[in-house]
């Protein structure tokens, strides 16, 4: 068995029932609209928010499940649906899951208003079930990421960033989504305060681990169904470029810069600063980096008793960094 369907098993039901309530969480009279909600229920993600809403709030319950732990893991998909249209405008992607973005089909303008409706439907999912500590930790989400993209957008331009705020870029962007799945996957079966605190905990960690892997795909050529490759020409210095950056003489330095500010989008340039990060051991860097997130994210599960939902989020802490999309 595949260690995504394994790490399903113990909520097989759960993702199931999911996916129709997804659905429906996208309702909408409006036909172009609704074309296009059609279009990106088709082509769902690895979900891997969800399941970690579900294994949370199972493996510090014991198994137990509510209704509000549905509409959690419906909201999250549902930000989540709509930061990554968002995002490809801002990153001017035209693939996305294998397939077309919604900006390359139907245009930037159409883009930016499927994403504010998705936004507001999933807000207004938890305001209608009075899930207002749901609402909470999801806004504080939502802050966070557009301060983060936005961060990333202000250092693009100055390109003066360091690991710190690479750090602090990918915490806000990435990590606060996943912390908030987790979060909410322990509030949503009445886990105490701490307890939501310490999940939360264990979703940054993750999800710093998870966006420094899709920062280390963008230097393959994986098939991953979106464009690899992109965040040079985006003038976006991820972790192994800082890393090249500071390990080198000042000669290579300023080439880095020039080749980054001024020769972003000639294919071959970007090439050889790829094969020059490389090089300077910018991945071995990175891939350890990424490690110790992983590590610190298993410790904060060790005190938890052995059960079918941990074991499956054991493995998908590891499958964070393994996959291969
Ligand atoms: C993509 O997230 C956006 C990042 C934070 C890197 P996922 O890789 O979870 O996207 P899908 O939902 O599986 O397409
Ligand atoms: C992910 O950043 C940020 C969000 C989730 C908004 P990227 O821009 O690196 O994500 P991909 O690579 O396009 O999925
Ligand atoms: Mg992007
Ligand atoms: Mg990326």
């Amino acid at each position: 068995m595949k260690l995504v369907e394994q790490i399903k098993q113990p909520i097989l039901e759960e993702m199931e029932l999911f996916e129709s309530k997804f659905r429906e969480s996208m309702a909408t009279k409006v036909p172009l609209l609704n074309r296009i909600t059609h279009y990106i229920i088709r082509r769902k993600g690895k979900q891997m928010r969800p399941m970690f809403v579900f294994l949370v709030a199972k493996m510090v319950s014991n198994g137990k499940f509510e209704e509000r732990t549905y509409r959690g893991a419906s909201i999250i998909e549902l930000i989540h649906t709509a930061t990554l249209v968002h995002d490809d405008v801002v990153d001017d992607s035209n693939r996305r899951r294998g397939f077309f973005s919604i900006n390359a089909l139907w245009k930037n303008k159409i883009a930016v208003l499927v994403g504010d409706f998705l936004l507001s439907k999933g807000l207004l999912l938890s305001i209608d079930n009075n899930d207002f500590d749901i609402l909470k930790l999801i806004s504080v989400a939502v802050r966070e990421m557009s301060e983060g993209e936005l961060l990333q957008i202000e250092k693009a331009r100055k390109l003066d960033i360091t690991e710190d705020i690479y750090f602090e870029i990918i915490r806000q962007k990435t990590a606060t989504l996943i912390a908030a799945c987790c979060g909410i996957g322990a509030a949503s079966v009445g886990s105490p305060v701490e307890e939501v605190e310490k999940m939360r905990l264990f979703g940054e960690l993750i999800g710093i681990a998870f966006q420094i892997k899709d920062d280390l795909f963008d230097y393959t050529d994986a098939k991953i169904g979106k464009p690899t490759g992109i965040d040079i020409k985006e003038q976006k210095m991820t972790l192994p470029l800082i890393y090249a950056l500071n390990n080198c003489s000042d000669k290579d330095k300023k080439w880095l810069i020039n080749s980054v500010k001024n020769h972003n989008k000639n294919k071959q340039r970007v090439k050889e600063v790829i094969a020059f990060v490389k090089e300077k051991g910018g991945i071995e860097y990175t891939t350890i980096r990424m490690k110790e997130y992983q590590s610190k994210a298993l410790e904060i599960l060790e005190i938890y008793p052995s059960s079918p939902y941990k074991d499956s989020l054991l493995n998908m802490v590891n499958y964070v960094i393994e996959r291969k999309i």
